[in-house]
């Protein structure tokens, strides 16, 4: 990846492009916007001062992209975050999560090999594990979904890691995140869920607004210190950094390769409502109700491999975490649905 190239990210109009910008990479995204805004491309360029180059694009659309790559010849390498990602939604519309993120992941493969683009980042997840034998776990871990959303991840990897194999001059990371967490530090971007939160950081910054009037806390049987269950909790700034050295690993040709972003600390739900009433000053209001169907009792990994061969490890603690979700939440109580949506910001929009 040359200071001369570009960087495609699909879906990514958040965090991965504002650690790209700062590292001076020139960046193109391409967005449907289903989970996004325009106003997160003009937080990204109040943040950091430089310009994106945005295409409203569905990867569905493999026209479409392949437009976009041939008004972008410098483009040498993908990060590809768009799909679907809520694990109870994706029980109930599977259909949609196969399509997404499985033949939108392909469309955008096809388009990458049409025009010679070997290099992809992709977010996979923990979610792969489903319920691990192994904790912490590592990346030797068996694979093993319980849900439609994780398979889709497992599927995407598979048709990745396939790719690479049989095109040797081809090289990925997938990245299985563990659980992202917290809000970028200036307080301007931050998880903007659409409706009621599914996971539970947005829904708990909810509470602490006043906009949910209790946190349902999914479990207390668990086998663990206070019977809630664990995740670990990783700062998105730091998943963010992860991305940058995975892209500069791919330099070094490594074929497919999957690595944990994660902290490696598991901690359980309620020393997570603990964790955050502290940031926010008081203690938020919680119930224990019974476990959601298909969580399991603990995700926490093993990050010593992306430790070691991404020269990467999560900086950021939970204390600054939960403070930045705080300092977002409390500047931003309707996260971006105040803002003029519609208004593109015609420095950086472009129409195919
Ligand atoms: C965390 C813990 C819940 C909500 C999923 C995906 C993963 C990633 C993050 C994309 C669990 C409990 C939650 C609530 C609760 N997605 N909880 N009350 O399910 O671990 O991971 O989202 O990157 O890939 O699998 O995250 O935040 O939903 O749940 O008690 O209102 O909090 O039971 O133990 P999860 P989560």
């Amino acid at each position: 990846m040359s200071q001369s190239s570009s960087v495609l990210v699909t879906g990514g109009a958040g965090y991965i492009v504002i650690e790209l910008l700062n590292d001076n990479q020139q960046v193109v995204i391409v967005d449907n916007l289903v989970n996004a805004s325009y106003e997160a491309i003009r937080r990204i360029e109040q943040i950091t001062g430089k310009k994106v180059t945005f295409y409203k694009v569905d990867i569905l659309d493999k026209k479409a992209l392949l437009q976009v790559f041939r008004q972008h010849p410098d483009i040498s390498s993908v990060i590809h975050f768009a799909g679907l990602k809520a694990v109870g939604e994706s029980t109930q519309i599977p259909l949609d999560y196969y399509y997404n993120n499985i033949t939108g992941t392909i469309s955008l493969l096809q388009a990458m090999k049409e025009v010679g683009v070997k290099d992809i980042v992709f977010s996979s997840s923990a979610t792969v594990y489903g319920d691990p034998p192994i904790i912490p776990i590592p990346e030797t871990c068996p694979i093993g979904s319980t849900n439609p959303y994780g398979r889709t991840k497992q599927f995407v990897e598979s048709v990745i890691r396939d790719l690479c194999t049989a095109n040797k001059d081809w090289n990925a990371a997938l990245l299985r995140y563990f659980n992202p967490a917290g809000a970028h530090p200036s307080g301007l971007l931050g998880e903007n869920p659409l409706g009621i939160p599914n996971n539970l950081m947005p829904y708990l910054s909810q509470v602490a607004i006043g906009k949910r009037e209790f946190l349902s806390v999914y479990g207390s049987d668990y086998p663990t210190k206070d019977g809630t269950a664990i995740r670990d909790y990783i700062n998105v700034v730091d998943l963010s950094r992860g991305h940058l050295a995975a892209l500069k690993k791919l330099a070094d040709k490594p074929g497919c390769v999957e690595y944990n972003l994660g902290t490696g600390h598991g901690s359980t739900v309620l020393e997570m409502v603990h964790a955050f009433s502290k940031a926010v000053g008081r203690d938020l209001p919680y119930q224990l109700v019974d476990r959601r169907p298909g969580d399991v009792t603990n995700l926490t990994a093993n990050p010593s491999k992306a430790n070691k061969e991404l020269n990467w490890k999560a900086q950021v603690d939970l204390e600054e975490t939960c403070a930045s979700l705080w300092n977002w939440q409390s500047k931003n109580p309707n996260g971006l649905e105040d803002c003029p949506g519609d208004a593109p910001p015609e420095s950086v929009i472009n129409y195919l």
